[in-house]
């Protein structure tokens, strides 16, 4: 498979830990981007990590997501910098290795599993203004 670099993951740098005003985002960039950095070739696609203003999954800190062209789109809450490294890099491997992007929740790592606040398939077509429609 041949690295392409469309692959991004963004991380809310705008999330609070609940009941704090501790902004954990930064410290997941930085764990996620070492982790990734360690996998090597074992992640076959190249992930570019941004920190991203809110996602509106302020009530679910931090939220993270997963895209690339052409691949669907997943946001993820809950996700703490402490615990959930693993499973975010388990999911870039796998996400890497789906061609459309699109899993189940019970095919996803770990907490993922259940911590998926969106999941946005990819577009199926998409028509420019002025293109007429092949029936
Ligand atoms: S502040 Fe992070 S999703 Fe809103």
């Amino acid at each position: 498979m041949s690295r392409t670099n469309s692959h991004k993951i963004s991380v809310c740098i705008s999330c609070k830990h609940k009941g704090t005003a501790c902004q954990p985002g930064y410290e997941l960039i930085a764990k996620l981007r070492e982790a990734i950095d360690s996998a090597g070739d074992a992640i076959p696609e190249d992930f570019e990590i941004s920190g991203v203003a809110c996602m509106a999954g302020c009530d679910r800190p931090c939220t993270v997501g997963y895209h690339s062209s052409r691949k669907a789109t997943y946001l993820f809450g809950d996700i703490d910098p402490d615990t959930d490294i693993e499973d975010l890099v388990s999911f870039a491997r796998q996400y890497a290795h789906l061609h459309d992007g699109w899993c189940s929740s019970f095919d996803r790592p770990g907490k993922l599993k259940k911590s998926t606040l969106a999941r946005v398939p990819a577009s199926l077509i998409t028509l420019e203004p002025n293109t007429e429609r092949m029936q």
